[in-house]
């Protein structure tokens, strides 16, 4: 059976509203595994109990398999039939049965790496959301837990190390095989189920918890792995602390294993007891990996770890709750890695992501609320809406109500819910009951879509000011009209000369589509601090001129708010230069000197604050994109800062880097700095721009650097962009993980032929679509190059369509997230948009089109 046939092309909208409670439960689950990398034999023993009043027949879903045999306590039964893919089995009058099914499946040839699927030689599953089904007959929905006995048989040598979830209870061999007997005591969704066997090697660890039970730590990787799983090993342990200190969960299983595997679609899956990483977020060392990379392990070891609480004790009932675990762990991530290094950069990081990914998102065909109402593939909602707007619902509520009482809520919630499949409701009311908040006008953040806008204007009245405050929330697909969403409002207001006492940091609950803040006496219109913290996910319009926002650029006693207020300013100078009147930019490359004066002390902090807007974010502000004359205008400005500070980027770049095995927020800001130095000397033009890249590229003591370097002379045109191209590839060609860096480098090149160096690219023998990294890494990376992505020609357009069209039949998942880039179509000129929605229809065109890009590409060419 091919793939294509398994997953039918007919959209079917599946609705939250018609949710209704499983018929039948399945208390225990006996899977057995006859281990083979093209046929596995998969054996289920599935003990169901009726949960409906009358008798009603037992659905499992299927997915591409075909039921060897069917036997109901242990008799061969002939009461079964299959609907579509899926097994109908009529139990009769029975109340309860054990009903076992075997099937075969075929993991080397599973290309979509969902279900049980081969990497590499190691066998290995992925079931979130509905990759059980693809593995045996099963309801294979989140609100049917069970617990798991799991025995796998396979080859000694191709297989030397059999896991699963749970325990390890029994093993033996039999000849030329051996066999393992897990057993998970903790009752789960089938999407959290996983095995794994294969050739690994292991680096054990172990931690004590809180009630002093020992935990035995393994983390499983390919040989000649195991010294890139320090950073990872430790990033656990410090998670299992964390998520007692601040949370009170302690780690509930004997052991806990990690496995990292090249070929996966995300970045990892929670499995209970056996998390499965993409090999991305386990391996890091200063040669291979920059702080960003490593940053990226500690932050999705403590997600996937953060799970075993906020996902697996307690589950989502259905995927239209996938917010429940999601942005809840997110925001608990997010914390964690704001612990662990510089809070005020951490959540610079975290909106800047935001704004990128989930923005556009809400202004776009794809917007949904955290809380969808329907879909017609669960697959396509993995997005950052549900992610990082989740997280920050949660934020709000933990802002509003403070640490101490959210923690009442958490643990109410924990409580209350342990071991059920339960609902975003259940999570607000418990933060509701448990922190003694009233949440019901916050429940629409559930509910609508789109990003909030509050527009904001100053006032005064004999000498006492206020501020004017109205809500809007734009209209999204189904969602024509919004009501007013509840908001904690962070803001302060400084009186510039120091004439009058500040407005110190307050905290004002936003409800009204209108409403009037007092600000007190000031002798001149205060500068107001206003969203600190980004305190909620909103767009805010205030007219403030560059004075202003130079002012709290430099004086806020917010980080993040000085960060805003300088990033204001780049934007509104640059936005101005792009419509076509005279960007000043005199007043950034001042209030970029005077950052910099800042740089020995926080270079972290000022490395963030003095980077220009990307180019998406400031097509964004406009009405209609104009790709090249942003490009243009960025450059311009990044050369103008660049020419007038150069003294500053220089003597940055003399003093020597820190070095790279030292990964204290200090070194890692200092690095980072040292990058966007670099990057501003190349923009002048100086002459000596590429030796010097070239000459921290060769000296450089790890990847940052290395990479900084390499990426500022993939930029321009010189010799040693070639030369340090080839170097690079000839000593990492062997490293995937490395050469995706290669490809991405290139790929993110403000070079006009980067859309032609893609192209070329993916013919490069070392260019696979069976890799969803390496596919990111090359195609994704063009989709983020704005002005590349959306060249005139519509050649972006073009390639992005025919890699959807090529990956498709081998990999929905994964193709589908291609194609949200060609959805945001309205926000471009008519030319550009007849180009991306003929790339969509020529998309929509092709036979045997998948659920997963069906769904994304009509709906984005809907509008
Ligand atoms: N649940 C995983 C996480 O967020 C993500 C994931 C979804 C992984 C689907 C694989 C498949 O940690
Ligand atoms: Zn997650």
């Amino acid at each position: 059976m091919t793939d294509a046939s398994s997953t039918p092309a007919i959209p079917v909208t599946i609705h939250r509203s018609d949710y209704r409670a499983p018929d039948w439960s399945i208390p225990d689950i006996a899977l057995d595994f006859a281990l083979g990398i093209d046929a596995t034999k998969v054996g289920a023993a599935l003990s169901v109990v009726r949960q409906a009043d009358a008798p009603v027949p037992l659905l499992l879903r299927g997915d591409g398999l075909t039921p060897a045999a069917v036997r109901v306590d242990g008799e061969v039964w002939n009461g079964w039939r299959m609907d579509g893919s899926d097994l109908i089995v009529d139990l009769g009058e029975r109340n309860a049965a054990t009903v076992e099914v075997d099937t075969v499946i075929d993991p080397a040839s599973n290309t979509q790496l969902s279900g049980l699927y081969a990497s590499g030689g190691l066998l290995c599953t992925q079931c979130e959301a509905e990759g059980f089904r693809r593995i045996t007959f099963h309801p294979d929905r989140p609100d049917v837990l069970s617990r798991y006995k799991v025995r796998m048989q396979g080859d000694k040598a191709a297989f030397p190390i059999l896991l699963s979830n749970g325990n390890c209870v029994d093993q033996g061999e039999e000849g030329s095989d051996h066999w393992a007997l897990w057993e998970d005591p903790w009752p789960k969704p089938s999407y959290l189920f996983a095995l794994v066997a294969g050739d690994l090697v292991v680096n054990k660890d172990s931690f004590t918890t809180m009630s002093g039970r020992e935990v035995e730590l393994g983390i499983w990787v390919r040989g000649g792995d195991q010294d890139r799983t320090g950073h990872a090993m430790q990033a656990l342990k410090d998670s299992m602390a964390w998520d007692e200190r601040v949370y009170g969960r302690e780690y509930d299983l004997d052991l806990f294993n990690i496995v990292a595997v090249s070929d996966f679609n995300m970045g990892a899956m929670e499995n209970k007891g056996l998390n499965i990483f993409n090999t991305r977020y386990i391996l890091a060392d200063p040669d291979t990996a920059t702080d960003v990379d490593y940053d990226g392990v500690e932050g999705v070891v403590a997600h996937e770890y953060f799970h075993n609480w906020s996902g697996n004790r307690v589950t989502c009932r259905d995927w239209f709750q996938l917010s429940l675990k999601e942005g809840f762990t997110v925001f608990r991530d997010q914390n964690f890695s704001a612990d662990m290094g510089s809070p005020p950069v951490k959540r610079i990081e975290d909106v800047r992501l935001l704004r990128a990914a989930q923005f556009p998102e809400d202004a776009g065909p794809l917007a949904h609320p955290i809380r969808p109402d329907s879909f017609q593939e669960i697959s396509n909602f993995y997005t950052a809406t549900i992610y990082n707007k989740g997280a920050e619902i949660i934020r709000m509520m933990a802002t509003m109500v403070g640490p101490e009482r959210f923690r009442n809520g958490t643990d109410l919630y924990f409580d209350r819910h342990d071991g059920e499949a339960a609902t975003c409701e259940d999570f607000v009311k418990a933060i509701e009951d448990g922190a003694g908040i009233d949440l019901g006008q916050f429940r629409r953040w559930y509910e609508q879509a789109g990003t909030p806008r509050l527009k904001l204007s100053l006032a005064e009245e004999g000498g006492v000011w206020s501020l004017n405050i109205v809500q809007t929330v734009p209209p999204t697909p189904g969602q024509p009209g919004k009501q007013p969403m509840m908001m904690p409002l962070r803001l302060a207001a400084f009186a510039m000369d120091g004439s009058s006492d500040a407005l110190a940091d307050t905290l004002v609950t936003v409800t009204g589509a209108t409403q009037r803040i007092a600000l007190g006496k000031f002798a001149a219109r205060p500068a107001l601090s206003v969203n600190r913290g980004f305190s909620a996910p909103i767009i805010v319009d205030f007219e403030r001129g560059p004075g202003e926002l130079a002012w709290l650029a430099a004086h806020d006693d917010d980080p993040f708010a000085r960060y805003e207020a300088l990033q204001q300013l780049m934007l509104d100078t640059l936005v101005a230069a792009v419509s076509g009147k005279t960007g000043d930019h005199q007043a950034v490359i001042e209030a970029v000197g005077q950052t910099l004066t800042g740089a020995a002390s926080d270079p972290a902090f000022v490395a963030e604050a003095v980077l220009l807007p990307s180019e998406a974010f400031i097509g964004d502000q406009m009405v209609t994109v104009d790709p090249d004359a942003i490009r243009r205008e960025r450059l311009a400005l990044q050369a103008a800062i660049g020419a007038a500070l150069e003294t500053k980027w220089r003597a940055i770049l003399a003093g020597s880097a820190p070095p790279a095995t030292d990964l204290s927020s200090k070194a890692k800001g200092g690095r980072r700095l040292r990058g966007v130095a670099l990057a501003y000397l190349a923009a002048t033009g100086a002459g000596d721009a590429p030796a010097l890249a070239f000459r921290i590229f060769s000296d450089a003591d790890g990847m940052t650097e290395r990479q900084a370097a390499l990426a500022t002379l993939a930029h321009g045109d010189s010799d040693e962009r070639v030369a340090a191209l080839d170097i690079f590839y000839q000593r990492y060609r062997d490293n995937p993980l490395v050469l995706d860096k290669w490809f991405q480098v290139q790929a993110w090149s403000l070079r006009d032929d980067t859309v032609d160096a893609v192209k070329a690219l993916a013919q490069h023998p070392d260019f696979t679509l069976a890799n969803p990294n390496r596919v990111r890494s090359l195609y994704g990376a063009l989709t983020g190059n704005q002005a590349a992505f959306h060249q005139a020609d519509g050649a972006g357009y073009r390639l992005i369509a025919d890699l959807v069209i090529a990956l498709d039949p081998k990999n929905p998942q994964t193709s589908a997230k291609m194609i949200p880039p060609l959805g945001r179509w309205k926000r471009f000129d008519e030319g550009r948009q007849a180009l991306m929605k003929a790339e969509l229809e020529r998309i929509l065109a092709q036979p045997g089109l998948s659920r997963d890009v069906t769904e994304q590409a009509s709906k984005s060419l809907l509008g």
